[in-house]
């Protein structure tokens, strides 16, 4: 059931906050994930958890933490978890490893608690929705499927793309629906906290460029199938794209720089291709949630526009920025986007998707007693 705002309390406020717990929380990602929910007003940070390195420790003793801002003070003493599924809190947020998350999520899920995962583990799992609120947010309808066939009762996994893939797929979105697409060229530089910490070793990207991201392009070409294509009630029906990705690793500490060329079905001008961009704009539902953009790509003018030491940030680090809008001698328009990889393309991004689960009936309030309960019958 949607999210009454109007009863619940007014503007962007809830009656009782959902209490979230960050998994892999002493990453990069976990750490923007830590920030963000610092001052959120739906959701409580109450739990952070991570490996056996770190648990039982405070989390300020625990954590390296990279951000300007200070730790925020909800967080400075919680003592981190393990990852066992007996957290105190209604939902969680995954950014754990990838050699982890994959059963890790499951457990989580299995117990009961929404998973609200940055990992790449699920992403493409038949039954498992990878989601842009502004793109696909129908495609939430495959969580009571996924709960049937996994035997889930309250709990549920949804993902978010890979950090390269957002910003695309953000700006793809608008071109699909005003003209269709056909074929999608892309070459990334991509920033070094996109590999998490201590990620590429500095001999390795000060001063170079790494032409090799391992499984990036998979990805990238991957992933836009799922997510510009629909949910038919059983199953998700892909896009049916042509898509080729180049992947780099660059010497850019935050954001992802994205060469783009695209064939249309149907022809456009220039000014149409950018004023489609401009105007893209959310719907009621979506403009009611805390994170969101109401216009999420940004257009600029600026012949040497978007740079990442510039743009990162626009729009909170929530926005493509898209500029160089051009003829393609090979395809049909070529444009520049940039996205803040560690925002949009993951902690963002995550924030976002739970926040349309709020909004959607998806999250409830769990008590202490049922948290006890599935402790007890993990112990078991
Ligand atoms: N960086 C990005 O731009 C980006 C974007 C989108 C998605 N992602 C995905 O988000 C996830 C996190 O990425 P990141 O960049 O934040 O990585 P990271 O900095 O390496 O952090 C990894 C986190 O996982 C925890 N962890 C590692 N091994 C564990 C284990 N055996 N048991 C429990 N916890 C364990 C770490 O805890 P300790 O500190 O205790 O070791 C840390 O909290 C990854 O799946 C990544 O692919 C990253």
């Amino acid at each position: 059931m949607p999210l009454n705002l109007q009863e619940n309390a007014p503007a962007k406020g809830v009656a009782k906050k959902w209490r979230a717990g960050v998994l892999g929380a002493t990453g990069i990602v976990g750490q923007r994930l830590v920030k963000l929910l610092g001052g959120h007003p739906w959701f409580e940070l109450t739990e952070v958890a991570a490996s056996e390195r770190s648990s039982g420790r405070t989390y300020a003793e625990a954590v390296s933490w990279h951000l300007e801002t200070p730790i925020p003070e909800v967080a400075r003493d919680l003592v981190v978890k393990g990852i066992d599924p007996v957290l105190d809190c209604d939902f969680v947020f995954s950014a754990l490893d990838s050699s982890v998350a994959g059963p890790a999520e499951e457990d989580f899920a299995r117990a009961g608690y929404p998973v609200v995962s940055n990992a790449r583990n699920h992403r493409m799992d038949p039954d498992v929705p990878l989601l842009i609120p502004e793109v696909n947010a129908g495609h939430l309808e495959a969580i009571p499927l996924q709960q049937k066939n996994r035997g889930y009762d309250t709990g549920f996994i949804v993902t978010n793309p890979n950090c390269s893939t957002a910003g695309l797929v953000l700006v793809l979105k608008p071109l699909a629906d005003a003209f269709g697409l056909e074929k999608i060229f892309v070459v990334t530089l991509q920033a070094i906290s996109g590999a998490g910490y201590p990620g590429v070793a500095s001999m390795d990207i000060q001063g170079n460029v790494v032409p090799f991201i391992s499984g990036e392009e998979e990805k990238m070409e991957a992933e836009p199938q799922k997510l510009l294509g629909r949910w038919d009630g059983a199953r998700f029906v892909d896009a049916g794209l042509g898509i080729s990705a180049q992947c780099n690793r660059v010497p850019v500490l935050d954001g992802h720089l994205e060469c783009v060329s695209v064939g249309l079905k149907k022809i456009a001008t220039l000014a149409e291709v950018r004023e489609v961009l401009q105007s893209f704009e959310v719907g009621a539902e979506l403009a009611a949630l805390p994170s969101v953009l109401r216009h999420p790509v940004i257009v600029v003018d600026e012949e040497n526009r978007p740079q990442p030491r510039r743009d990162v940030d626009a729009g909170n680090g929530m926005a493509a920025v898209v500029g160089r809008i051009r003829e393609c001698p090979l395809h049909d328009v070529k444009l520049t986007l940039l996205s803040h990889n560690l925002v949009r393309g993951a902690a963002g991004a995550a924030l976002l998707n739970a926040e349309l689960l709020a909004a959607r009936g998806f999250l409830k309030h769990r008590s202490a007693t049922s948290i006890q309960e599935v402790g007890e019958r993990a112990v078991r």
